[in-house]
């Protein structure tokens, strides 16, 4: 099986980390749990970008120097990922001495490629955006992202990304999946064929950055030195190494749609003109909005995320983030849908499936994976459904449809839901007929066998709960090979709980 290395955005340190964070994180945290229980090599990356003008004027206003401040606020953005569940391999920080190192030596790279050249800048630029901008993108002062745009004229070193159209234009040609959703690729591409002019890639008036290494009166332009943290975590400048071998070429980087342009321009034209392979897939979320607006630091209407946890639980909120919005669109949240959402396909589609089998088999089959008989059509129909979910779980993580994935699972929980009610395991348990009574054995084996691939496949987006569920199977391999063999009869099972506690809306006040 191959490597995947899974990267999030590395966030910026001017503020508290809010849900639109937690979204990202998640995403890339369910897909490197789900290739690592398919027995892929994993390397899943987060961490921070301590750098720039917005950070020094962060640390101002702080009235912290700006290391003392990142040291400080990146600890909470760290914190963000374990209260998260986020199992990441490596957490980056840019202020870290061998991200210094990469960036200079990509830079070095490049100036001895002749991509480089020194000029002067005037243009638009945005703090808050840390981009430049075209004058044809600016109304009434604000950039198409409603930040604040500011007139810069400074001695500058360009990239000449002017070249790279063309190149660019044929690797997406080739490689039709590079960018996803497609819609995201379309744009990316017209925005390319609208022209690319050479981009300003360092400042001098300020310091608060890498420097740049033949000339430390400039810094490098922070997008520059922040995209480089994906090749740093793999030890570059060495690109000989395993690591880097085995994981460059099997990149997925996940972000939201306001920094495509950064990713899927700026970003590949660096390395090909630095003679690395551009990344193999680059996925741009949509946005999580609340009253119509993106949430975000700068306009301050962000959604607390550590309280939605702890009032209602981590995999609840998980699990909502995946299902509730497709991935790659944008969707509104509110406190109700939450409610409604996780009633209904926690509380009621998954959890009375657990606890109402669960709980029959411990108090009218010996608390024991009942021994089954022959197989009816039905339920040969209902395992297959089970057994098979293996191919179309591939293909959405493949796709990194993860809202699919979740509804995937949980349209075989509905069918499940639907053999339980139809079969009745329970009237079977009045008759005195011992074929009845093999008979809902059967059902119950059947049933078991379903929570137990569910439950399985689930891990990724709930791990607690799903963990909880598989040791209520008694299930020691919880790896997606593990599913190729039945499940065991006569597995003495422990006392089930149920993992899902229904929510009550709360009255308005
Ligand atoms: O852009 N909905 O950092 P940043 C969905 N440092 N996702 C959201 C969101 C929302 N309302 N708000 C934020 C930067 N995000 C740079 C990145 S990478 C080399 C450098 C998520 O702190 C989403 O992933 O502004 C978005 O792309 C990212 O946070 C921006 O984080
Ligand atoms: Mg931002």
């Amino acid at each position: 099986m191959t490597a995947r290395y899974i990267t999030t955005p590395i966030y910026y340190l001017n503020g508290e980390p809010h849900l639109g964070h937690v979204y990202t994180t998640v995403a890339a945290d369910v897909l490197a749990r789900y290739w690592r229980l398919s027995g892929a090599e994993v390397k899943f990356l987060t961490g921070t970008d301590e750098h720039g003008q917005k950070i020094a004027q962060a640390a101002e206003a702080a009235g912290k120097e700006p290391q003392e401040f990142v040291d400080e606020v990146s600890k909470e953005w760290f914190q963000m990922t374990q209260t998260i569940g986020s199992s990441q391999d490596q957490f980056i920080r840019t202020t870290q001495p061998d991200h210094y190192k990469a960036a200079q030596a990509l830079w070095e790279r490049l100036e001895a490629k002749g991509q480089i050249y020194k000029g002067a800048y005037s243009g638009w630029y945005s703090v808050r955006d840390e981009a430049y901008y075209d004058k044809s993108e600016i109304t009434d002062g604000k950039a198409p992202s409603g930040s604040p745009v500011e007139w810069l004229e400074e001695e500058s070193y360009f990239f000449k990304l002017s070249e790279w159209e063309e190149p660019l234009l044929r690797f997406y040609e080739e490689h039709p999946e590079a960018i996803l959703p497609i819609s995201r690729r379309n744009e990316v591409i017209s925005f390319i064929k609208g022209g690319l002019r050479d981009l300003s890639i360092s400042r001098s008036n300020f310091s608060w950055g890498v420097p740049v290494p033949t000339d430390p009166k400039h810094v490098m332009y922070v997008w520059i030195e922040a995209l480089t943290n994906y090749l740093t975590a793999l030890g570059y400048p060495n690109t000989d190494s395993q690591e880097f071998q085995t994981f460059w070429p099997n990149v997925i980087h996940l972000m939201g749609k306001d920094i495509i342009r950064f990713h899927a321009v700026y970003w590949p034209a660096f390395l090909m003109a630095a003679g690395i392979a551009p990344p193999h897939r680059i996925f741009a979320h949509g946005w999580l909005l609340h009253s119509g607006e993106k949430m975000s630091k700068s306009l301050g209407n962000v959604l607390e995320p550590f309280q939605l946890i702890d009032d209602y639980g981590l995999d609840q909120v998980r699990y909502f983030l995946m299902r509730e919005v497709p991935f790659g669109q944008d969707g509104s949240f509110s406190e109700e849908t939450f409610i409604h959402r996780i009633n209904s396909d926690l509380t009621n589609d998954f959890g009375n499936l657990a606890q109402r089998v669960l709980s029959f088999i411990h108090k009218n089959a010996n608390a024991q994976v009942p021994t089954p008989g022959e197989f009816t059509h039905e339920d040969e129909e209902l395992l297959a459904k089970a057994s098979h979910l293996h191919e179309s779980l591939r293909d959405h993580m493949n796709a990194q449809a993860l809202t699919k994935y979740c509804e995937t699972i949980w349209a075989v929980i509905s069918d499940a839901n639907r053999y339980v009610d139809h079969m009745q395991p329970w009237s079977l348990k009045k008759s005195e007929d011992p074929q009845d009574q093999q008979r809902m054995g059967t059902i119950l084996y059947v049933l078991s066998e379903v929570i137990r691939h569910v439950a399985t496949y689930a891990q990724p987006v709930i791990p607690t709960a799903a963990g909880k569920i598989l040791d209520q199977l008694a299930q020691e391999s919880r790896d997606f090979a593990s599913l190729k063999s039945p499940l065991k009869a006569g597995l003495e099972l422990p006392k089930p709980e149920g993992v899902f506690p229904r929510v009550e809306v709360r009255e308005a006040s």
